[in-house]
């Protein structure tokens, strides 16, 4: 953690909770969140948008989808457009979570698509990467990482670092309680910096927050976040449990120490 980068910790909720839960765990994660603490954004189902975006409404936790289609409107039965989350009270989007990759075969070009879509709709995007447990043993890690952070480089250009954020969340660690070493997340953070320093210069590498997501709890985070390119957290099963998710909200403010941490808009 890098005190440029306030620290950014979401919550995706996947296809989990009802409106009176959701409402619920929402209104705990805005008494919880603390002046001075981490950016919170919450990413729950689409049904849920306007429920939580009520509970939100005053509060400094950021709203988001899971995902969107590439285009604006259209002939898409079941997608939702950027657009349309922008209505819902959405600033940000997930793009290319490897569960929508996985589950709906969306490809480095479609997330790219999505990726162009979100900045279109005026939305934040958390652009999601990792490798697979196969790819890491087969010493392909590197390259499937760079694979996936090329194909934005394109829709990144020109973007100030504020607009978006990054997730390395290994699919082998997403879900299975297997958490990714600290070393081994920093060594993934470091490689893509090193690609957007080359890409994008110096000033929007060296401010893009670079999250980690893949089994996160109250008892890794901070470890994970003392990582020097660690700046905040994708969670997703300790999310849906509000006591952990303060918790970890908690671990990620606390990084960086008392260094003055210049805040993001
Ligand atoms: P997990 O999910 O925290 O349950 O591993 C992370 C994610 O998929 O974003």
């Amino acid at each position: 953690m890098s005190p440029l980068r306030r620290p950014l910790v979401a919550a995706n909720w996947k296809m989990h909770l009802v409106r009176s839960e959701a409402e619920l765990l929402a209104r705990t994660v805005v008494a919880g969140a603390a002046a001075g603490g981490p950016e919170v954004v919450l990413f729950p189902s689409f049904p849920l948008l306007p429920a939580v975006a009520a509970v939100l409404a005053a509060s400094e936790v950021g709203l988001g989808g899971q995902d969107l289609h590439a285009e604006a409107a259209g002939a898409h039965t079941g997608d939702v457009s950027g657009e349309q989350l922008v209505d819902a009270g959405c600033a940000w989007v997930l793009v290319g979570h490897s569960e929508r990759r996985r589950d709906h075969a969306e490809t480095n070009s479609v997330v790219a698509g999505k990726a162009t879509a979100a900045f279109r709709a005026g939305l934040r995007p958390i652009l999601c990467f990792g490798e697979t447990a196969a790819e890491r043993r087969q010493g392909e890690m590197e390259a499937v990482l760079l694979r996936q952070v090329e194909a934005l480089l394109s829709p990144l250009a020109g973007r100030r670092a504020q607009e978006f954020a990054l997730a390395y969340e290994p699919v082998w660690a997403i879900g299975t309680g297997d958490t990714a070493r600290p070393d081994e997340v920093q060594e993934a953070h470091a490689l893509v910096r090193r690609r957007l320093q080359q890409a994008l210069g110096d000033a929007v590498a060296g401010e893009v927050r670079l999250l980690y997501g893949g089994s996160v709890k109250p008892e890794n985070a901070a470890d994970l976040a003392a990582e020097p390119d660690v700046d905040g957290f994708l969670v997703g099963g300790a999310s849906l449990d509000a006591e952990r998710f303060l918790a970890i909200m908690a671990r990620s403010a606390s990084l960086g120490g008392s260094a003055p941490r210049r805040r993001h808009p």
